[in-house]
């Protein structure tokens, strides 16, 4: 490779580690990164201010040049991102346009190049649209790649689905039977209001919301009856979604929370050869994960960007022939990262297990800086592989 190129594979690489090294506590990435959230959260400030017709009148200058420095460094980041991607290990096998191109279409991606897009719009288009303003705001869900929190309630969200579909179903039979027992009460009384099953839709959802603007409110005997019972029905109700996200929150809270500590990693047998300070930087570069009885950990042939370390628990590979049971102490996932490729087996818990993560960049520079692991790690694949043939 020439020199030149050399050099700027060394760049590249320097910058994604920086752009997305955050999380492994380094201190430039960490102050790039409260940096860059600090900026969103004031570009963010900024726009809601700017909407103040007498500060627009007086200070406009002013927040139109902040704004230019917020996209500029936004689209510098932004850039930085596309152009180190292919030094991301889950596309290092592909060709370095096609690892910028998946990366680019990656939903964080998206925001980020949403959160541009306005600035721009705002020039070609000079009319003032109230909407290329508000579509500023957009910017704030930048954040969401800052804040591993937003990732849990996604997760808890998809995990919880079938009981908040069940509770979505419940409240909408709620709000049917008591906006039409509603509109038979009432229809005389107030056509006006309850004249039509639609117009009694209306109280039903702000009096199960327990909300209830007092806009419209039954007159009769029975529709307060009706609306007393609604009312209490709504406060039950209106507990289960969020009873069942909280409960699903501290679940995944729990599912993560035990802390990788130096005694667990000196007793993994890859790491039993490290002296202390060793073992401190490998406690850095591991994260834990508890996975329930049943769950699939990796699939075969999907993307590969972690190897794990079993603390406790047991784990089946599926191996053509005869599945492989691995217990505590051993690890898997460390094939597809050895060979870039894509996963070779799908490996499920045989019970609640706990695991050690120790994602691809990390793997690569334990691999590239200790050959005593490399080559325990290299003798183990070379050991699998061969059953794998032998099968
Ligand atoms: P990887 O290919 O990344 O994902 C599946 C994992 O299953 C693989 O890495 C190995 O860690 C593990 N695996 C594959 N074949 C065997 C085997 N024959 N014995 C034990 N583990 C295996």
């Amino acid at each position: 490779m020439p020199a030149r190129k050399k050099r700027l594979r060394t760049i590249r690489r320097a910058v994604f580690d920086i752009l997305e090294g955050g999380r492994r506590g380094e201190v430039t990435a960490r102050i790039l990164n409260d940096f860059v959230i600090v900026l969103i959260i004031a570009n963010v400030g900024a726009a809601i201010v700017e909407t103040v017709s007498w500060i627009q009148a007086d200070y406009g200058a002013i927040f139109n040049a902040f704004d230019t420095v917020c996209v500029t460094i936004f689209i510098i980041e932004y850039a930085a991102r596309i152009w180190t991607a292919p030094e991301n290990p889950i596309f290092r096998q592909l060709n370095p346009w096609k690892a910028r191109s998946r990366f680019a279409a990656a939903p964080l991606m998206i925001i980020d190049l949403v959160a541009i897009i306005p600035f721009f719009l705002e020039f070609l288009l000079p009319a003032d649209f109230a909407i290329l303003r508000v579509l500023r705001f957009i910017r704030f869900f930048r954040l969401t790649r800052y804040s591993t929190a937003m990732g849990t309630i996604g997760r808890v969200l998809a995990a919880e689905r079938r009981s908040l579909f069940a509770a979505a179903v419940l409240m909408i039979s709620a709000m049917l039977v008591s906006s039409v027992a509603m509109y038979l009460a009432e229809r005389f009384a107030q056509p006006d209001k309850f004249g039509d099953v639609p117009s009694a839709m209306w109280w039903s959802i702000v009096t199960l919301a327990t909300v209830g603007y007092g806009d419209v409110v039954p007159i009769t005997l029975i529709g307060k009856v009706i609306g007393g019972v609604t009312i209490i029905i709504g406060l039950g109700l209106f507990a289960l979604p969020v009873a069942i996200v909280a409960t699903g929150f501290q679940n995944e809270i729990h599912r993560r929370d035990f802390v990788v500590s130096y005694g667990l990693v000196a007793r993994v047998p890859l790491f039993s050869h490290l002296d202390a300070d060793g073992i401190v930087q490998v406690v850095r570069m591991l994260s834990a994960r508890r996975v329930p009885a049943g769950a699939i950990i990796v699939r075969r042939g999907e993307p590969a960007d972690a190897m794990f370390f079993i603390v406790s628990g047991s784990v089946e590979v599926a191996v053509r022939g005869k599945p492989v049971k691995l217990i505590a102490g051993e690890f898997f996932g460390e094939m597809a990262l050895l060979a870039r490729s894509e996963r070779t087996a799908t490996v499920r818990a045989l019970e609640p297990s706990e695991l050690l993560v120790l994602e691809s960049a990390d793997f690569e520079r334990l691999v590239e800086n200790d050959p005593h692991i490399a080559e325990a790690i290299t003798a183990i694949v070379d050991r699998r592989a061969g059953a794998e043939i032998a099968s």
